[in-house]
């Protein structure tokens, strides 16, 4: 059996909330930390959690679970933006951003989406560009007083085979 054989993907829904932030917040503060100073890894990790709860079913968000636990989500957005992909670190490298984004892309396919976008962190833009992203431009965003770098990509997709 594969190890991404038990995870299954579904739907977001409310009472996830906190093992969303729980995932996002681990991975920036253990792996994409490894690409961001300190000050950086502390201002993008910032959640305000009663401005996450509403603004979460603004968009479709999808989660992985294993065992009963959340290790990663993805969301898409009306106009094709990815804002949002981020795995739990121990459960890095076998396949669950691959997973996630198969069905973020086939959730865009339905809505009738040729084109998705995102921008992507230093830590993420490998993954990205496997996965047929290309670059579009490198840019400077700010959170929290801080700059960062990240790279907008977009994936032109292929019809449904
Ligand atoms: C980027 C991230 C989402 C990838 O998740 P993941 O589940 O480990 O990715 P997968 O296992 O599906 O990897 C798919 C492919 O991309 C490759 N890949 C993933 N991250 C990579 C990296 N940092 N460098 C090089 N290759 C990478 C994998 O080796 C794999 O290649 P393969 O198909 O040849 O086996 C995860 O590392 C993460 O959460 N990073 C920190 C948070 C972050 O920066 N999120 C993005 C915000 S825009």
């Amino acid at each position: 059996m594969r190890s991404t054989d038990r995870i299954v993907r579904r739907r977001y829904v409310t009472t996830d909330l906190d093992a969303v932030i729980e995932v996002f917040q681990r991975a920036i503060r253990e792996v994409a930390c490894r690409d961001y100073d300190p000050a950086q890894v502390a201002a993008w990790s910032k959640v305000d959690r009663d401005e996450w709860e509403p603004w979460r079913l603004t968009r479709p968000t999808w989660v992985a679970v294993l065992d009963e636990k959340i290790i990663g989500f993805s969301d898409l957005e009306a106009d094709g933006h990815l804002d949002m992909m981020f795995v739990h670190p121990a459960h890095q490298g076998i396949g669950v951003a691959s997973m996630l984004l198969a069905t973020v892309e086939g959730a865009a396919r339905q809505e009738g989406l040729s084109r998705i976008f995102t921008e992507a962190s230093i830590t993420a833009r490998p993954f990205f560009e496997k996965r047929g992203f290309v670059v579009d431009a490198q840019q400077q965003v700010t959170k929290e007083g801080e700059t960062f770098i990240n790279f907008r990509m977009h994936k032109i997709l292929d019809r449904e085979v």
